[in-house]
């Protein structure tokens, strides 16, 4: 929240009032610090949960133009941008 400019490789910037809100938001609801201490670069899709809750996707699977990255979420869950990632709507492209 304190480097929204330069938010991995995207300008993130927010007016003040929702950086505030956003932030409060942010340490009232963070995970467990055992869970996603640390990852490499601060990213996600590198915490070992990350890597558990998608073993079973192929490395053919990643490259797929539809998806590209694992940070591409709406890939394959399509409700993300409404916060559900449940495993019942999950649809891998082919
Ligand atoms: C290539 C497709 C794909 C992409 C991209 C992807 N996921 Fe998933 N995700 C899956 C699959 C498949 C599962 C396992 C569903 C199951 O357990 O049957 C899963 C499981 C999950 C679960 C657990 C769901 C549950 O109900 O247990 C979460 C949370 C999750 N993903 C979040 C994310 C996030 C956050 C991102 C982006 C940073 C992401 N996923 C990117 C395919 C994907």
């Amino acid at each position: 929240m304190q480097n929204l400019p330069h938010h991995f490789g995207t300008d993130a910037s927010l007016d003040e009032a929702s950086v505030r809100e956003l932030s409060r938001w942010l340490t009232a609801n963070a995970g467990s610090s055992r869970r996603l201490s640390e990852p490499p670069q601060d990213r996600i899709t590198r915490t070992g949960w990350f890597a558990h809750e998608h073993d079973d996707i192929g490395a053919a699977t990643w490259q797929l133009p539809a998806v590209k990255s694992p940070s591409n979420c709406m890939a394959c869950h399509a409700q993300a941008d409404k916060g559900d990632f449940s495993e019942h709507r999950v649809r891998i492209p082919r």
